[in-house]
């Protein structure tokens, strides 16, 4: 038996040089929005939708040019596409951006709830500013969101022949949904939240037939976390927590979002998707214990 190649763990040779085959259309004639999506995870689930056949409200709230550039690579795709410009942590914002998408595409069937951010510090010395903002956006702006997108699927209901269910969630959680993260317990915080909040919402909103679902991303190449990857030294040190052997890249998150919205999920309701290469595997205990 030939042995498979071993992809070297540097911060910029270990893409799997085997791209993907095209995404198949799961998603047409569906309307998706996507917070956050002028870069990182948010681009490419934004871009993975529009591949899959979905015209697509791309949501931003600083970096016109790049919330330009992913719409345009969505278009050429040939669905429609927007940005709109909205914080997602402002109730009045996240009100205007749904009433305009609506208006612009009639109808809005999938939210992906992604905007987030950090803002790390030392325990004691985290500013109230610190410990806000990023409840604010991660959990408050997932919250007036996936309220909004709600609102619209009850009152649409099921249209059978875009899809089975009355519209689909995603709520972009993390690995720190479960993993407790020292320096950073404002971000741990948000994600532990997102996780009862999507569970609770999906309960309650599962009868009306609206699936709401969370990913769990680890460490994924992306500007949020790009002191853990951008030298060899740190990148080794960051596979020392993930068994498989290389950082996520944003499409293996936007693979699978796009499947979860589509009706080969249908029956996946309030669950978590973690993708992390094995992160939550407690790899320590690997060799100990
Ligand atoms: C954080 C990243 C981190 C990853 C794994 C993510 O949720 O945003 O900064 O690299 O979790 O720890």
């Amino acid at each position: 038996m030939p042995q498979s190649p071993v992809i070297a763990p540097t911060p910029t040779a270990n893409r799997d040089p085997v791209p993907l085959p095209p995404l198949p259309k799961l998603l047409t004639g569906q309307v998706a929005l996507v917070t956050g999506a002028n870069s990182g995870i948010g681009a490419a689930v934004a871009l993975a939708l529009g591949q899959a056949g979905a015209h697509v409200a791309v949501n931003y709230v600083s970096g016109d040019d790049s919330a330009a550039a992913v719409v345009a690579q969505i278009a050429a795709t040939g669905v429609k596409a927007k940005a709109y410009k909205a914080d997602v942590s402002d109730e009045g914002q996240v009100q205007a951006m749904f009433a305009a998408a609506i208006a612009d595409f009639g109808t809005v069937d999938i939210l992906i709830a992604n905007a987030g951010l950090q803002r790390d510090s030392a325990f004691t010395s985290m500013t109230m500013a610190e410990w806000q903002t990023v409840l604010n956006v991660n959990l408050t702006g997932q919250f007036l969101c996936s309220r909004e997108a709600v609102k619209e699927f009850v009152r649409r209901g099921v249209v059978p022949e875009v899809s089975r269910a009355a519209g689909k969630i995603i709520n972009m959680s993390s690995v720190h949904q479960v993993i407790p993260w020292g320096g950073h317990v404002n971000y741990a915080t948000s994600k532990g939240g997102i996780h009862m909040m999507m569970e609770s919402m999906a309960q309650e909103l599962a009868p009306q037939r609206i699936r709401i679902n969370a990913i769990a991303p680890g460490a994924i190449r992306t500007p949020i976390n790009t002191e853990a990857w951008n030298t060899p030294e740190a990148y080794d040190r960051l596979m020392t927590l993930v068994p498989y052997g290389r950082i996520g890249e944003p499409e293996d998150i936007a693979q699978t979002a796009a499947w979860l919205v589509s009706d080969h999920a249908d029956y996946i309701v309030g669950t978590t998707i973690f993708i992390d290469g094995g992160m939550t595997l407690y790899p320590g205990f690997a060799t100990n214990g």
